[in-house]
Parts: C-alpha cells; structure tokens; sequence
C-alpha cells in the first residue's frame, strides 16, 4: 500500500468565484459569498476547496492574467474578507488551495511593463523576449493556444515577446534566476498567511527549451510547442528547487495541471522520491473528443477510449504517484452533457458518472455544480459568449471559411468553456438565487428544475449521491488505498474495474448507455460477503441476471481473499 496522506484521502471542491455566489448585488461572485455558503459545503462533506484566481487581474482570461500576485481583486472582496475565508474554513475543518498562475502573467503587471519598457530594464529578463528572423518574420512558428502566433513584436523593428495562451498574457523566463526567487517568495507569503497548498496552473510549460524550434504547422498554420515544451528536462530542476525552497518542512498539498504530460512523465513527477508535485491533474482523456481543428468538432468521447485512458493512467501512477480524478473543470463543457443523457436519465447517469469517477485511485476533484447534475448551456448566439478563448475562435474559424457559421456555433454549444462558467444554480428564485442583480453572464434556464434547494430536502437527488460517494470515501481505505484492476474490458457499453486492499474487494460496474446490458459478476461476488454499497437504480436485475438498467451503476464490498479479475 502506498503511504497514508492526508490529500489522498480526502475529496476537492473546486470554486470559479465569478460564477459561486454573489452576496453584494453586483453580479458577479464573491469571496464573503463563498464564505456564506460554506455551511452547504461542509454538509455535503468535502475536504479542500480549490479556488480559482481571485488576484488583480488585466481582465482578459478570467483572473488567469494576474496583474498583482499579492493582492485580492476589487470585485472578488479584500484581503480581510479572504482571511476571514481562510479562518472559517480551518474553524470547520476544510482546507482551502490557491491557484497559482506562474507560467505567464497579465500584460498589465508591473513586471511585464517594466519589462516592455526596454531592453535595459533590469526586468527585461523575467520575460522572454527574442530578435525576429530575416524577413520581418517572428522567432518561431509556435501558434498561441487562443489564437495567432505565440510571439508579438513591440513596435517595429523591435523583440518579440513569446505568450503561449494570449498577447495579453505574456510568458515568464523561468530560466531566469531573480524570477524563480521573487515566485518562491510570493508562495511562501501566501503559505505564512495559512493557504494550504497550490493548483498550479499550466506547470508542465513553465521551463522553455534554449532553442524554441520550429515545427510542423497545423491547420491553424502556426505549430503546437506543448509537447516539446513540456519535454524539457529543465522542468524537473524547477520543480525540485521550488520544493526545496517552499514547500518542504510544511504539510501541504501540491497539484498540478499537467498539459502535454505522458504518462512516464508523470510518474516521475508524482513520484515522492523525487521530490516534485504530488499530483497532477492529465488530460488525454478530456482530448478524446477532439481533432484537427483543436476542441473544436462534433466528435464525442467514446467509452472504449476513455476506458483505455483511464486504466493506463490508473494502473501506471499506482504504485509510483498520486492522480487527481475529474470530469469537470472550469475549462471544460460538463461532463453530463458529453458522457451523459440531459433528458429522460439526467440524474442517473449524473449519478453514473460521479460513482465511476469516485471510486477509482487518486483523489476526486468536483467541479461547482457539477453535484447537483448542471448541464451545457444552449448557447445560440455568439454575443452570449464571455469566455475570449470561444469568441476568438468563433471568428477565427468562420472568417477564414474553414467552418460553416451554423457548425462552427453548434461546436461552441458541445465544447466552450462558457459551459462550465454559468453561474451556480442555488434555487428556483430569479437569477437562480446567484444574485439580485444582472448576472455577469447568463444563467442555465435549466435553474427552475436543477438547482440546490431543490435537491438539498431530496433523499434520491443527485446532491445525496455524491455526499454518499464523499462519505464512502472517508469510511473504506480500500477506496483510497485499493489496487486498480481493470475488469470486462472489451464491453463497449460498461466501465467496470476492481479495487483490492488486505481482505477488501470493491467492484464498481457502470452501464455508459441508454440501453440496458449485461456484465457478468466477478468470481466470488455471489455470496453473503457481498454487500451493495450503493445502485443508482430501484429494482435493480443486476445481482439476479447481471444485467444493468440504463446508466445503472452498483458498488459491491466483498470481504474475504481477493480472487484477480477473472469472470465467475
Ligand atoms: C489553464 C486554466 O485552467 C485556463 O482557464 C487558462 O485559460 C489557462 N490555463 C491559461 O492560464
């Protein structure tokens, strides 16, 4: 078994504050209005919050274009109403993780303006700037994941500086030693203040190879350099030093967002003995349904594939690292919609989905809203768009002819980010009790049926689900600590897996489908020593005929010696 930590036994919450709960009439979320719901969040049992950014911001990428690291943004609140935050979630037992968005930062910080100021600035060099090639042409062919090149000229004749997401949101030098200590320091201070412990944002792209080659363009006609970015070794060093200047000697937790991260990477990463990240949040399962033209398809995610992702990062990370669960983040479209059925089955595959997630190794992350079944927005207009990243590529795709209007609009509906970023949807009350004012983006008009007052008095609700799945999680160290071992593979249509700690097997089998289907028992799970943890279904056939009702998912307990993964 791997060594007992605090962080792998418990379940994350994570908050977009803009969308959370406003508690000023602004419209926009806040941080007493997250501390006015803690209560629920303390009910519904979670561990940690994760709150996304809620720093002085240049506006551009919702608060991941921090202008000032040390300082809480006007609308969110201030630092008062941030350590008093702080306070009331210690006082109830909750710990609270910042986001830390050290890749790049805003092009409004004062780094990057003295930094743009010349090529004297003593600053110059916390950013990356280089020469263009003959031609007027820029340093490289990277293109910038919102869209363009990953390189702008100040002024002609001048640098380029390299900005992997937007122009607005220029790159830091990490090979830059003054840099890494002004972060290291930064950090700390927000440790000294109580935070326990760090998202960091796009870690895995912090550490830019010496020479940033070109390669093969895409459709875009700009290259993608996540990969070879996330390749170089000078990553590890970065993460060690951060480590042994910050972290050690304190009981905190680090995760990472691992872009472009494979598999043997992250083992090294998460691996304790090297003193890096503790876990990693990967992506390949989120690209299942992607393709040339980046998110930006009708392609689904098909169960087969997710299976096969799934089982190699849960069986490669087992005995080495650590892994965050998630379906849901606040970049991605909701996992209801994608893997789901928002009709006639929402709330049991939105049941399906949590068990699947939740009972498998590494520590589950739940996204706002996502635990009372919140779907995709049917967004039908461009205008009711916030999020630069879907309005960029809305016009970047439709002016340059290569998607149709009417598609393209349709792609936003299955993919944008906006999907995750409506606001919480707390009652039935106007503005789904999120505010009093005009909501800084519409709300789902889903709010009146799926909301949490709703569900909160409703033993069979989607909410009770997952506080079951939390408390299930906190009473059987086989959920935590179990080995993973994946089970009836070749089934298209059911996820099925083990878990096995000392005498304890647990069998968690979810039907993916809107049909019903079989999946025969595991040896040994026909007898007295099998208890049902929990069924998303009444009348369920499962024990008697092996057979699941639509989007039926079941978790049995057996005690007694484990018997491998073999059919009865
Ligand atoms: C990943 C964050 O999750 C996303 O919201 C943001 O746009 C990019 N990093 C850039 O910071």
């Amino acid at each position: 078994m791997q060594e007992p930590r605090w962080w792998k036994e418990c379940v994350v919450y994570q908050i977009y504050p803009k969308s959370f709960f406003d508690s000023n009439s602004d419209g926009i979320g806040d941080i007493p209005g997250i501390t006015e719901k803690l209560e629920y969040l303390k009910w519904l049992g979670v561990d940690v919050l994760w709150i996304c950014p809620v720093y002085p911001s240049g506006g551009f990428d919702n608060g991941y274009d921090i202008s000032d690291y040390e300082s809480i943004a006007g609308q969110y609140g201030t630092m008062e109403d941030f350590e008093k935050l702080l306070r009331t979630c210690h006082d109830c037992g909750i710990k609270v993780l910042l986001d830390l968005v050290v890749n790049h930062t805003s092009d409004r910080h004062p780094w990057f303006m003295s930094s743009q100021s010349g090529t004297t600035s003593p600053e110059r060099d916390l950013y990356i700037w280089r020469e263009g090639r003959e031609n007027a042409e820029a340093p490289s062919n990277w293109g910038a994941l919102f869209g363009g090149p990953a390189w702008t000229q100040e002024g002609p004749g001048g640098q380029y500086y390299l900005h992997l997401f937007s122009p607005r949101q220029p790159d830091l030098n990490w090979g830059n030693e003054q840099l890494r200590q002004r972060i290291y320091a930064m950090m700390s201070r927000w440790l000294d203040r109580g935070v326990d412990g760090f998202r960091m944002d796009v870690i895995s792209l912090i550490a830019k190879p010496g020479e940033m080659a070109d390669g093969p363009a895409g459709l875009s006609g700009y290259y993608d350099p996540r990969a070879q970015i996330a390749a170089n070794p000078e990553l590890h060093g970065y993460l060690r030093e951060m480590r042994s200047s910050v972290l050690d000697g304190r009981d905190v937790v680090t995760v990472g967002e691992a872009s472009a991260i494979g598999l043997e990477q992250a083992r090294v990463i998460t691996d304790p003995d090297n003193g890096e990240l503790d876990m990693l949040f990967q992506f390949e399962h989120m690209d299942l349904d992607g393709g040339e033209t980046f998110k930006w398809t009708d392609r689904a995610i098909q169960l087969p594939d997710l299976k096969r992702v799934m089982d190699r990062w849960q069986q490669g990370l087992d005995t080495v690292g650590w892994g965050a669960l998630f379906w849901n983040n606040h970049d991605q479209p909701r996992m209801l919609s994608r893997m789901g059925d928002e009709g006639r089955f929402r709330e049991t595959s939105a049941k399906m989905l949590a068990t699947c997630l939740h009972m498998m190794k590494g520590t589950p992350f739940i996204y706002q809203g996502e635990e009372i079944g919140m779907t995709n927005m049917p967004f039908s207009h461009v205008n009711q768009l916030r999020d630069n990243e879907s309005i960029q590529a809305f016009w970047h795709y439709t002016r340059s002819g290569m998607i149709p209007e009417q598609d393209m609009m349709q792609y936003i509906r299955l993919k944008c980010r906006d999907n995750a970023r409506t606001p919480m949807q707390w009652s039935a009350q106007p503005q789904a009790g999120f505010t009093d004012a005009v909501p800084w983006m519409d709300v789902n008009p889903n709010y009146p049926d799926v909301n949490v007052q709703e569900q909160r008095g409703r033993p069979d609700s989607i909410l009770a689900w997952y506080r079951s799945l939390i408390d299930l999680r906190h009473r059987h160290a086989v959920i935590v600590y179990g080995d993973y071992t994946p089970y009836d593979s070749d089934n298209p249509h059911v996820y099925a897996y083990l878990r096995s700690l000392d005498n304890q097997t647990l069998f968690v089998c979810c039907n993916f489908s809107a049909s019903p289907r079989t999946c025969t028992l595991p040896r040994g799970f026909d007898g007295s020593n099998v208890t049902v943890l929990l069924d998303n279904t009444a009348d369920s056939e499962y024990l008697s005929h092996s057979l699941l009702a639509p989007y039926e998912s079941i978790i049995l307990l057996k005690e007694g010696p484990h018997h491998g993964a073999t059919h009865s």
